[in-house]
């Protein structure tokens, strides 16, 4: 990240103070050789136009922050020696493009791998605004235009953004405005009951009075506040539930409070019961979201926009997309992705997910959502993603959530020519590596669509019975012949929440896809697959395979010539891949092996 930042050439010593003077500078001093002129034409927004004159020079014409991300892709395209275009029209598919912070006042950050928080210790604002001009230019040479600065799990005295600490807030606020980057906060539903009034209750005329006051304040200081962004009744957070009311009620309401500024109430969907009873075969957890809001489309405000993840259990490594994201067309929605390596490997192991990213949109037909989220995987790291090339996420998002028809390989070269300069052989190398990263991760790790055999809470190495009998409706149910849950209409029914297309292409073992079928069935370890190897075989094959595929990976890595600092911890951090790769190659086929009692056909060893 700070590679790609330097290619820019100069520091950010002031703040700009608009978008067009910031894009002024940019093109002065990272394209010092090439002519640019910039015109503002208002009604073209965020979108922009560049034109190659006949003398070289380039016209770039777009809306004030039109410009600027104009400005960037042409810098981008010239860095990347890329052929400069001629003329070229492009605006973002999604309105708000959105970075979600986990980060805690304390300075903790929620499934944060690179550091404390950027904005915040010891309960207080606490940054470096030179480091928060860099983080708006990140966000802004690639597009992206919200950010949410706290945590969704709103611990105390984040419950204090609104109020105490609003001023400081403004003023943070005020260094991202010139990068076209809105902040947003998240909010605590329960939070007028600090105020003496005694309930939460959306229809309580003291809740809302107390909410429309609140806003009128907050948008006071900061005009231009993209909106709150809400977790409630979920995992223990407070929400209209409470009241017995359903969350229409509760996120509209919060709508009319924002509704003059023109503010917007980004609601996510991640309900599900959290203490569930193992032994109960009833709840199928997956089925969670479409039961609290299929029921409910086009009963939301048109300021509020759900939030959504994007599969139907919680960032695994593979999951279908999420049946809400399909089902819900009289309402605003936004796919919620996580860079952040929750149950990814931490950003130590290497875990590219744009090639995870493209799948989902590929499902997803693109007007079925305006927005898009990223849980952010920022810290205090000198690098900011902990992993350097962890980087490759954040950026990728951004090129994806402007044109989620970005091409894959292309989108991960430019990051990699733009970050590195490197010989071409090695910048292929290294492209190759980043784009098969996702595959090899699913390999050694939870088998065929299966997830969580995670280490509980931490998330980061193999441990394959520690969600089994928890609260957490995680269950892959492994005994001695089968493993998986039936979520077709013979078993849970989850996959009828679907259009019949996508039932079809899953019901039928026989036919669903490979890196699917424990997501969607009970299966016999011996079941054939379609390449004629049995379930067990396959399972013992990938994490073999994932494994070896590891030990490649470090040998490739250790050749590349990183410049320091990236490439030691690069080195560091691949031999703790390799290590964790192997653990869970190792206690992955040794749990399968222990329950089955059937051998691997090529004698591998496997440890009893
Ligand atoms: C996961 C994660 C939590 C987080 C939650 C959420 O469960 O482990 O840390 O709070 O997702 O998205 O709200």
């Amino acid at each position: 990240m700070k590679a790609w930042l330097s290619r820019l050439h100069t520091d950010l010593v002031t703040v700009p103070s608009s978008p067009e003077e910031l894009a002024r500078f940019e093109l002065s001093h990272a394209l010092p050789d090439i002519s640019c002129r910039i015109e503002t034409d208002p009604s073209m927004g965020e979108g922009y136009h560049i034109c190659r004159k006949s003398d070289g020079s380039f016209l770039i014409s777009g809306g004030s922050t039109g410009i600027l991300y104009g400005s960037y892709a042409l810098i981008r395209s010239a860095l990347c020696e890329k052929s400069m275009p001629d003329n070229l029209s492009s605006s973002p598919r999604y309105a708000l493009r959105m970075i979600n912070c986990w980060d805690n006042m304390d300075g903790t950050v929620e499934r944060g791998y690179s550091g404390r928080s950027l904005f915040f210790e010891d309960g207080h604002f606490h940054y470096d605004p030179f480091r928060m001009r860099e983080l708006g230019r990140l966000m802004a040479s690639v597009g992206l235009n919200i950010l949410c600065i706290n945590n969704v799990n709103v611990h105390f005295p984040a419950q204090l953004l609104l109020e105490d600490y609003l001023p400081e807030a403004a003023s943070l606020a005020d260094l991202f405005r010139p990068f076209g980057v809105r902040l947003m906060f998240s909010i605590d539903y329960s939070q007028p009951m600090r105020h003496g009034i005694s309930t939460a209750d959306p229809l309580d005329p003291a809740v809302q009075e107390w909410w429309k006051g609140t806003a009128k304040r907050v948008y006071n200081a900061i005009p231009d506040l993209a909106g709150f962004l809400v977790k409630a009744d979920s995992e223990g957070r407070p929400g209209p539930f409470t009241y017995g009311r359903n969350h229409a009620e509760g996120a509209n309401m919060l709508a009319d409070a924002v509704r003059p500024y023109g503010g917007k109430i980004v609601w996510r969907c991640f309900v599900y019961n959290c203490r569930q009873d193992w032994r109960d075969k009833t709840t199928d957890r997956p089925k969670a979201a479409w039961e609290h809001y299929a029921y409910l489309d086009g009963q939301f405000a048109d300021n509020v926009i759900l939030q959504i993840k994007h599969g139907p259990f919680d960032f695994q490594v593979r999951e279908p997309l999420s049946p809400l994201l399909l089902g819900m067309k009289k309402t605003n929605l936004a796919m919620e992705l996580q860079l952040a390596q929750e149950y990814t490997g931490h950003q130590i192991d290497i875990y590219t997910m744009i090639p995870m990213w493209r799948e989902l949109f590929e499902e997803l037909p693109a007007e079925n959502i305006m927005s898009v989220a990223a849980v952010s995987n920022l810290g205090r790291d000198e690098n900011y993603t902990g992993h350097p090339l962890a980087a490759v996420n954040f950026f990728t998002y951004g090129l994806l959530a402007w044109d989620p028809e970005t091409d894959t390989t292309a989108a991960v070269a430019e990051w990699a020519r733009l970050t590195y300069i490197i010989p071409a052989e090695d910048e292929k190398k290294l492209v190759n590596l980043l784009l098969s990263s996702r595959r090899v991760y699913e390999k050694y790790t939870a088998p065929l669509g299966i997830g969580w055999m995670v280490t509980p809470h931490d998330h980061y190495g193999p441990n394959p019975s520690g969600y089994e009998y928890d609260m957490w409706g995680t269950y892959h149910k492994a005994s001695h012949d089968a493993i998986g849950i039936d979520r077709t209409a013979s078993g849970t029914g989850y996959l009828n929440q679907y259009p019949e297309y996508i039932q079809k292409k899953y019901e039928d073992p026989g036919t669903c896809p490979d890196l699917y079928l424990l997501f969607y069935h009970r299966l016999p370890y011996t079941f054939r697959m379609k390449d004629g190897r049995t379930l067990i075989q396959r399972i013992y094959d990938d994490h073999f395979e994932g494994y070896y595929d590891v030990i490649s990976m470090v040998e490739t890595i250790h050749d590349l010539p990183f410049p320091n600092p990236d490439r030691d911890v690069i080195r560091e951090r691949a031999n703790r891949q390799l290590h964790n790769a192997k653990e869970w190659c190792d206690i992955i086929n040794t749990f399968f092996h222990r329950l089955s009692g059937i051998e691997d056909e090529h004698g591998r060893i496997i440890y009893d």
